[in-house]
């Protein structure tokens, strides 16, 4: 069983989050009102990238729950495309057991026109097949 759990601020990476559950064929939800994950599901989570690191509330679930023996995925957004989001992410994750099956990041866009465009019809495609790509494992 997926579950495709996201931190958006402005949105980017809820477009991201959505594109892979819709592969996966489940419904993406905000961390918001997550508090955790469901046994044993394989879980996908993305943030966005601000100041560096992913949103406090993703920061927040992880640093809460028990991730051992669990395997998950990564996604992000950001300005710089670089995924900064997803290795802090995966800095969290590792000393709490999770096995990180793969990562996932594009740009994203933030306020009105820094990055206009992101994620792009390429980025969610690339999105989407990261998705088909996690299936597999
Ligand atoms: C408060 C704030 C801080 C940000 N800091 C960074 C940053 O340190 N590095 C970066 O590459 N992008 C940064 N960005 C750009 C966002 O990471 C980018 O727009 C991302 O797609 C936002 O994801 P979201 O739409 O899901 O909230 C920042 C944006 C905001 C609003």
């Amino acid at each position: 069983m997926f579950e495709v759990v996201y931190y958006s601020m402005c949105g980017s990476t809820k477009r991201i989050a959505e594109a892979i559950a819709g592969e996966l064929g489940v419904k993406a939800e905000d961390i918001k009102t997550k508090k955790e994950p469901t046994k044993d599901s394989f879980l996908f989570l993305g943030s966005g990238c601000y100041r560096g690191k992913p949103g406090r509330k993703m920061e927040e679930f992880i640093a809460r729950n028990d991730f051992k023996g669990r395997s998950v995925a990564l996604f992000g957004t950001s300005g710089s495309g670089k995924g900064d989001e997803v290795k802090a992410m995966e800095e969290l994750l590792k000393p709490k057991g999770a096995l990180i099956r793969g990562s996932f990041y594009c740009k994203g866009k933030a306020f009105l026109f820094f990055n206009r465009g992101h994620p792009s019809n390429e980025e969610l495609a690339n999105a989407r097949e990261f998705a088909r790509e996690m299936k597999k494992l």
